[in-house]
């Protein structure tokens, strides 16, 4: 990056320096340059100004979902966003970690947290065919790939995680990036978990918290709609929870039949 000449106008940048709960913000002058981005910003502090500055980035185009922060109070992947887009009138940006996640240091969060509200949602793929039986076919006509594909571009920023209130709110809750990723997988016809996710989903902590406030919808850098994906769980859900009613599965009938001999 080009350095500063001495003429040149600053920014007022308040950027969250320390460890766990415990910090403080931290002002620094920073040089106005053509098309430059938060993660511009961050960076510059960080070579020229206080190299103890940590923060996460990797691909700088929008990719790798590493770069989240949150940038005058609300969540943004910073290595896409123009300062000039969002400074305030005073010209001035504060720039903390993202919401709902611990800070480790600075502007670097614990994205386990995140992750494993994946696993428990069983947002993973769940394979139904050996190597040598190759990649099933998909058929991109249909409504289910559609629905897939619509959900299907999330690059795990967490920044619909630190918009969610709900998350905010109930810490239970496994947030809209990994409901999002589940309804993905449920429409997939590689994916073998549609009974293993409903149920996952269904659960304490599950889709049914969703208040439909969208703030995911409204922050998703990437334009994706996970309050649809959500609400799309919530019909699932019903209809699984309403056939399992109906219809016994094998292990209900079984404990019917014990409690029956019981009697
Ligand atoms: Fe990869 Fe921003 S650095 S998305």
């Amino acid at each position: 990056m080009q350095l500063s000449q001495p003429d040149q106008q600053s920014l007022k940048v308040r950027i969250w320096r320390g460890a766990g709960d415990e910090g403080r913000y931290e002002t620094f002058d920073v040089p106005v340059l053509e098309n430059q981005t938060i993660l511009d910003v961050v960076s510059y502090i960080q070579q020229y100004m206080d190299a103890s500055l940590t923060y996460r980035f990797a691909c700088r185009v929008g990719m790798c979902g590493s770069c989240a922060m949150m940038v005058n109070g609300v969540p943004r992947w910073t290595c896409r966003t123009h300062v000039k887009k969002i400074t305030d009138k005073a010209g001035s940006l504060t720039i903390a970690p993202l919401r709902n996640l611990p800070v480790i240091k600075d502007l670097v969060v614990d994205m386990d947290v995140f992750f494993d509200k994946w696993v428990r949602a069983e947002a993973v793929h769940h394979p139904t065919r050996s190597i040598e039986q190759g990649v099933q076919p998909v058929n991109e006509e249909t409504a289910e790939r559609q629905a897939a594909n619509a959900a299907i571009e999330c690059i795990n920023c967490a920044v619909c995680y630190a918009a969610c209130d709900v998350v905010a709110s109930n810490p239970e809750y496994l947030g809209p990036a990994a409901l999002n990723r589940a309804w993905s997988l449920v429409n997939d016809v590689r994916d073998g978990g549609r009974e293993a996710i409903l149920e996952a989903v269904s659960g304490k902590g599950g889709c049914h918290n969703c208040h439909s406030q969208q703030s995911c919808q409204k922050y998703c850098p990437n334009e994706l709609n996970p309050t649809a994906s959500i609400a799309g769980l919530k019909r699932e859900t019903a209809k699984f929870a309403l056939q399992n009613f109906l219809t016994p599965t094998k292990k209900d009938k079984a404990e019917k039949n014990m409690k029956r001999e019981r009697v």
